[in-house]
């Protein structure tokens, strides 16, 4: 565990209008996933030739924006999520910030958009937490999600890379991302649309993708599913990412755990909880293998009996089982539509983890209360 060291750059002006406790613990009660926000927020301005100017935490509140923004028009807009997590003893850590930090700045170099340093990254992620931090919600299964993100704000039309930025800040008090908290969800396999191509954006979290992928999620709700499961665009048929989440799979081979993940190819989200993951699983002394999965090894394997379980993960809604599985060809269930003892003990080992419930050996944890 590390602690968050401050040089502080940013100029902190408290809101004169916080919320009172009894309105905080009211919002507080079943947060669920991104549905109210803190008393503050950090913004910090770029300009081209000047580069980062002085940041600000202030009062939360609405943004006045010229509607000639290019992030209006073409899209220059990225994005992360990392979360603060009330410890045992009472403070407050973050899991992995500089690892957020670092995708941030790849996202940026993907979308022709400044890269924002780490430290100011983590400077502005520590002032917020500990300005905010009557709103890290204290269960295990609960934390403040953190949500950096940047927009271009040059008012031009001209198709480039805009000469203006602004990073943003904002924090969440969250719960369960999905309404039905941990429960196995039923998915579909998208043949009609893709999330990513080769070459694309696909690795970076930038809004597109997100916004491509809606009429997917769509279609996916038609078919009776709650997410979706995306394959590759070449081939259309090796297994990519589960809505905005990455994918895993359990194997049971020879008296072996074995737990497999989709490669990075440039088209996946290389995931934190993913990474996590794959060392976590190792900690438990299961396999873990980065590797191609089609559907129809999907299939077969579950078939088989060999697999025996898939889930989804990420920061926002950690593990998600896999209950079912549905395209136009069929439908499959994942351990009986129950969630899995792999799955289930990954999460725990993950949470105990976070809330400081555990010891961190490979220095994940880092300190800011
Ligand atoms: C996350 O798991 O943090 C995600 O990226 C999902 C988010 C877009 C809600």
């Amino acid at each position: 565990m590390s602690t968050a060291t401050s040089t502080p750059t940013l100029e902190i002006r408290p809101s004169d209008h916080a919320a009172s406790a009894e309105e905080r613990a009211r919002k507080m009660t079943n947060p669920g996933f991104g549905r109210m926000f803190t008393d503050h927020m950090v913004v910090i301005p770029y300009k081209e030739g000047e580069g980062w100017g002085r940041g600000e935490l202030k009062a939360y509140g609405p943004l006045a924006m010229d509607p000639a923004s290019s992030v209006l028009h073409y899209g220059q807009a990225i994005f992360e999520g990392f979360k603060a997590y009330a410890q045992k003893d009472g403070g407050v850590a973050t899991f992995r910030p500089e690892a957020n930090a670092r995708r941030f700045q790849a996202s940026a170099r993907r979308l022709a958009m400044p890269e924002l340093p780490e430290a100011l990254f983590l400077e502005a992620a520590y002032a917020l937490i500990r300005q905010d931090r009557a709103w890290i919600p204290g269960a295990i299964g609960e934390s403040l999600y953190l949500r950096p993100l940047m927009i271009a704000t040059e008012a031009a039309l001209g198709v480039r890379p805009s000469n203006e930025y602004l990073f943003l800040l904002i924090a969440s008090p969250s719960g369960a991302y999905f309404a039905q908290g941990v429960k196995p969800v039923t998915v579909w396999i998208s043949e009609d649309y893709v999330r990513a191509a080769p070459g694309g954006t696909g690795f970076a979290k930038c809004a597109g993708n997100y916004a491509a992928s809606l009429v997917a999620q769509r279609q996916a709700k038609g078919e009776g599913c709650d997410q979706v499961v995306w394959l590759d665009a070449i081939h259309r048929k090796y297994i990519e990412e589960m809505g905005g989440m990455n994918i895993f799979f359990v194997y049971q081979e020879k008296g072996e755990t074995v737990v497999v993940t989709p490669e990075l190819t440039g088209s996946l989200l290389p995931g934190v909880t993913r990474d996590s993951l794959l060392q976590l699983a190792k900690d438990q002394g299961f396999r873990a293998e980065e590797r191609k999965i089609s559907t129809d090894e999907w299939e077969a394997a579950l078939k088989e009996g060999r697999m025996t379980e898939a889930f989804a993960c990420g920061t926002a809604a950690v593990i998600t089982p896999i209950g079912r599985v549905k395209s136009r060809k069929g439908d499959w269930l994942v351990n009986g539509g129950e969630t899995g003892p792999v799955a289930a003990k990954l999460r725990q080992v993950l949470l105990d983890l976070q809330h400081g419930a555990a010891p961190d050996p490979h220095g994940w944890m880092h300190r800011v209360i």
